[in-house]
């Protein structure tokens, strides 16, 4: 009875800690990208959760001096240039004016020790005093992060000097099961701009099959949940993004009310609160599974007739709240 009670427990508790995952899609990274000393899962790019371990997938970036034609933009993105100038109805030495939306098909494969989609470009430091963040932030367009740069690169990152080449791991995703049966065939890592709504974003890429209901599931928000400039989202498509599908509007002005899910970066929004209590509740879970771990098998082993840990009955109820928050 005892044994019984302890393995259903234990298959529960097993259950929760693999839910995040069971659920398929990817977290969105919500400003944790910001902070270089702070080593979060999701700062590190997207799981490997796919069909396929690796696909051809979709990056934004907006041209920029010097990266304003499609082999500039190639060659930073290690993309194929005329792919790019097909994509965008460019030719490959065209002039792009600052700020235009570029799409840029790159193969995305898993690789790395806890297995992370990625996209490998490579770049050279070209000035002293460069960091991790301004590659990743500045030239790269939040394509990637900091953390991600310095999982992938064996420089401390205090050591950066002119010359240095560093793999640059761009986020990228293939779709999921669930996204593959729902029709998507590809994933567009988007680069939210201030004043971009969830509706603003699957209207600019509805033309390629985006959606609100899509975008919200891949990225594991909620309507409610708030977005933020200058990061990165994943749109889920049907079609591949061409310049004759894609209608990117110039983003509404901010209205006064607080009902646009964008705000400012520096400010700290209900969102990351969210994710406070969330970061909690694993932490408090992964801590319970590994006392009731220890007091069940204990047990077991000494064939006695009762697992019951002191305080059980108020750790299980945060146990519940915590599997709450992902269903
Ligand atoms: C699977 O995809 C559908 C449609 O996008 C979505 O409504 C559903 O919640 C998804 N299921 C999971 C487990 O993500
Ligand atoms: C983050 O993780 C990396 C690799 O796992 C490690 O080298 C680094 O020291 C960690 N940084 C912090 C602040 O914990
Ligand atoms: C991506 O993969 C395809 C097929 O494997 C290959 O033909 C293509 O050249 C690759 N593109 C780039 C930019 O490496
Ligand atoms: C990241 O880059 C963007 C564009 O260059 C800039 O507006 C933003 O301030 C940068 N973020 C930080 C924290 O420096
Ligand atoms: C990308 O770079 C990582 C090293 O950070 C490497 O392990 C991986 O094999 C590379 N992926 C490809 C497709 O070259
Ligand atoms: C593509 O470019 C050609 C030539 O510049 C132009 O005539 C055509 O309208 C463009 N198509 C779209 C969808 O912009």
């Amino acid at each position: 009875m005892a044994a019984h009670w302890c393995s259903f427990v234990l298959l529960l508790l097993l259950l929760l800690v693999q839910f995040p995952e069971l659920q398929g899609q990817q977290s969105y990274v919500n400003k944790r990208q910001l902070n270089c000393q702070q080593n979060d899962t999701t700062t590190l790019g997207y799981v490997c959760n796919g069909a396929a371990t690796s696909c051809r997938s979709y990056l934004t970036f907006r041209s920029t001096l010097p990266y304003n034609n499609a082999i500039t933009i190639a060659n930073l993105l290690a993309a194929d240039a005329s792919e790019i100038a097909r994509i965008n109805n460019i030719t490959d030495v065209g002039v792009l004016p600052v700020d235009t939306l570029v799409v840029v098909p790159v193969n995305c494969s898993c690789s790395g020790a806890d297995s992370r989609y990625q996209h490998n470009a490579s770049y050279t430091i070209q000035t002293q005093g460069e960091t991790y963040f301004m590659v990743a932030n500045d030239t790269y367009q939040a394509l990637t992060s900091c953390q991600a740069m310095e999982a992938n690169n064996p420089y401390d990152f205090r050591g950066l000097v002119v010359n240095m080449r560093l793999n640059v791991p761009l986020w990228c995703a293939c779709p999921t099961a669930n996204q593959t049966a729902a029709g998507f065939r590809y994933l567009l890592t988007y680069l939210i701009r201030q004043g971009n709504s969830y509706s603003y974003i699957a209207d600019a890429f509805s033309g390629a099959g985006a959606d609100v209901p899509g975008i919200l599931n891949a990225n594991k928000l909620s309507e409610n949940d708030l977005i933020f400039f200058f990061t990165p989202i994943l749109v889920p498509l049907t079609e591949e993004p061409t310049k004759e599908n894609i209608n990117i509007l110039p983003p509404p002005p901010p209205p006064p009310s607080p009902a646009l899910p964008t705000i400012p970066s520096d400010q700290s929004g209900g969102s990351s609160r969210k994710w406070v209590f969330v970061g909690v509740g694993i932490g408090a879970a992964v801590l319970l599974l590994v006392l009731i771990s220890v007091a069940c098998f204990s047990q077991l082993t000494d064939m006695q007739s009762n697992c019951q840990a002191p305080g059980f009955g108020a750790g299980d109820r945060i146990i519940f709240r915590f599997q709450v928050k992902y269903i």
